[in-house]
């Protein structure tokens, strides 16, 4: 098996991660830093704490719905879309 079998597709572009992985982490690596737009000021939004309190990092998973970045371990493939203005 790879070493990183999980196919993660952010805005349409693959990225590979191992199995526990943080999404996060991975979004961080590859500097995605907007994640989503606040409603009121359309300001890009991109995590602050990492550890699941500040809720600025909640992205949107295809068949999961929004989720908060760094509460998620990836353990399937993943298909993402940043910008999603869902506040
Ligand atoms: S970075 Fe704060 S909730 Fe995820």
């Amino acid at each position: 098996m790879s070493e990183n079998p999980f196919k993660i597709s952010i805005d349409g572009k693959d990225f590979y991660a191992p199995n526990g992985k943080s999404l996060f982490s991975l979004l961080i690596e590859n500097e995605i830093f907007e994640l989503k737009k606040n409603a009121v000021s359309n300001q890009s939004r991109f995590g602050i704490c990492g550890m699941g309190t500040c809720f600025e990092c909640e992205i949107y998973i295809k068949n999961l719905g929004i989720r908060r970045a760094c509460m998620v371990a990836i353990d399937a493939d993943l298909e993402i879309q940043t910008g999603v203005n869902h506040e």
